[in-house]
């Protein structure tokens, strides 16, 4: 596995590959690995011949206040993940890299940046879609891999590689949970033993949500109102916003049909969690679905 730390190490690396007519997958992430980025390393190689990951803790998607300073950092171990899992290019810029002195240029998604997590964290998705943009503009790949797990900024993605003409395809990998269901986040490590065991309320909620569903429950205020409940009886969590929306456009949905998303955010004292449900309503059933 080679390293590049700066954007000119990282563009002639991308040059040289380039020139054997390979195809390039990419990884974005802000580090502190563990299994499910790896497992998008897996889910990024079929189709491609070299797969770069990025480490990169991008501090315009933080807001004030927010953990950009104590975000867990440990490029070494890091490195080793990446490379155990098969990566070709670790791409470790500093923050002078991707934003030269006096930066003042942004993307911005419009209304589907500023809605549920737009909406609680604002102008992270505006920092989200600055850097991918940028990444997606340095290593021009032609496959690029993002979690489930943070549906909303797949959107988001999809959005700015629809808008800005990108060419590069956003594949989206189902979420990678833990065996008592709670998805696998960098942020679980602040969680204390208390909080952990209470984390996974999230995803039962979820569940009971599908059961639902499969039960023939499509008003979206009454799917709504179970997850709320749910989480409610956990003293632990505290419920930030909970939303039936279309998989495809984010429009709020009153009845769920066709691909619809179920995305849940609750605090766990200071830490924030996010978890969502993906599925494709018919009029006879309902199937597991991926955004
Ligand atoms: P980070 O939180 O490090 O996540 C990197 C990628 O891993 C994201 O696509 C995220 O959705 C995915 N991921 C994390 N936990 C996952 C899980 N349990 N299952 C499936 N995928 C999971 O997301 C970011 O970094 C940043 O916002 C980034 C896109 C790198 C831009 O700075």
């Amino acid at each position: 596995m080679i390293q590049a730390r700066t954007v000119a190490e990282a563009r002639a690396w991308v040059h040289g590959v380039r020139r054997t007519g390979a195809r390039l997958g990419f990884v974005p992430t802000m580090g502190a690995l563990h299994v499910a980025h790896q497992e998008l390393v897996d889910c990024c190689r079929s189709g491609v011949d070299a797969v770069v990951m990025s480490v990169f803790v991008n501090p315009t998607q933080f807001g004030p206040g927010e953990d950009y300073d104590r975000y867990p950092r440990d490029p070494q171990r890091d490195a080793a993940l990446a490379a155990a899992a098969g990566v070709d290019l670790l791409f470790l810029p500093h923050s002078d890299e991707m934003y030269p002195h006096g930066s003042t240029a942004f993307v911005d998604v419009g209304p589907l940046g500023a809605m549920l997590e737009g909406a609680a964290r604002p102008g992270h998705f505006r920092g989200v879609a600055t850097v991918v943009t940028k990444l997606v503009h340095v290593l021009a790949p032609d496959v690029a891999v993002f979690g489930q797990k943070d549906a909303q900024q797949v959107a988001v993605v999809r959005r700015l590689v629809r808008d800005l003409l990108l060419s590069t395809e956003v594949r989206c990998m189902p979420t990678v949970r833990e065996r008592d269901g709670l998805a696998l986040s960098s942020r679980n490590v602040y969680l204390s033993p208390d909080q952990r065991r209470a984390a996974p309320i999230l995803y039962r909620a979820l569940e009971r949500v599908r059961a639902a569903l499969q039960a023939g429950e499509r008003r979206a205020a009454e799917l709504e109102a179970l997850v709320s409940q749910t989480v409610g009886q956990e003293p632990l969590a505290r419920m930030e916003y909970v939303a039936v929306v279309g998989a495809d456009g984010w429009e709020p949905l009153e009845r769920a049909e066709g691909k619809t998303l179920v995305v849940v955010a609750a605090r766990f004292g200071e830490v924030r969690l996010l978890d969502n449900l993906c599925v494709r309503v018919h009029a006879d059933g309902v199937e597991p679905g991926v955004p």
